[in-house]
């Protein structure tokens, strides 16, 4: 994908786009978590819980199912929006393991999301307390690397030989996450706004 004739603001929605089913399975862990913690209440050796009771089966596996079904519904619907933004098609945009794609975006949002609750809990921060960089950064981060060990070539193809900046990814990333989590948090799902 040459993404070299788009202006800022493409790439911006370009990157939501991609990246929604990331965003948004964290919004579904929010409303269907909170029974069943991972950690089944255990205290690591420093005393404190290993992840906590905000990290739940039940919000790992109806947020993956969640974002996953986002994404399959922007492969399935998405065309129209894919050649307005990108002036693509939807087989260049997701490449040929889209439901792939969608799924590691999902599943590896959360399982950042739990990986950084593993090292707030390791920093003596309590459920919900805010950890502001690792709260912007953790599911992205760890959805770009799964993608990058599962399918190479296409992160590749957007990130490196598109030209969808990191720099890019990394603006818009605190800014949509924080829209989503304001929203969360005002319609009731959310109990802080980060
Ligand atoms: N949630 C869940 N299971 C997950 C992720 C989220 O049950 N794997 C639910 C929990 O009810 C959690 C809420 O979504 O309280 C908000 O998620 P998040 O902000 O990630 O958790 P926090 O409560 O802030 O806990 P932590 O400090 O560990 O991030
Ligand atoms: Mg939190």
């Amino acid at each position: 994908m040459d993404l070299t004739q788009h202006s800022f603001i493409q790439i911006f929605f370009i990157v939501l786009w991609i990246m929604m089913p990331a965003y948004l399975s964290n919004t579904f862990a929010v409303i269907t978590g909170g029974k069943y913690p991972i950690d089944q209440g255990k205290l690591h050796n420093d005393g404190n819980r290993i992840l906590g009771d905000g990290k739940t089966w039940s919000g790992l596996i109806g947020g993956t199912i969640g974002g996953t079904m986002i994404g399959y519904l922007q492969i399935n619907h998405g065309e129209i929006i894919i050649e307005a933004l990108a002036n693509t098609n939807n087989y260049d945009f997701w490449g040929e393991k889209s439901l792939l794609i969608i799924f590691l975006l999902a599943f590896g949002a959360l399982l950042g999301d739990m990986t950084a609750s593993f090292f707030k809990r390791r920093s003596k921060l309590n459920r919900g307390d805010k950890s502001p960089i690792l709260d912007m950064f953790d599911f992205i981060g760890m959805a770009l690397f799964l993608t990058l060990i599962f399918d190479y070539d296409w992160l590749k193809s957007w990130i490196l030989d598109g030209y969808v900046p990191l720099f890019t990814l990394l603006i818009a990333t605190p800014v949509l996450h924080r829209g989503v989590n304001i929203i969360g948090y005002k319609i009731g799902i959310k109990n802080e706004p980060w």
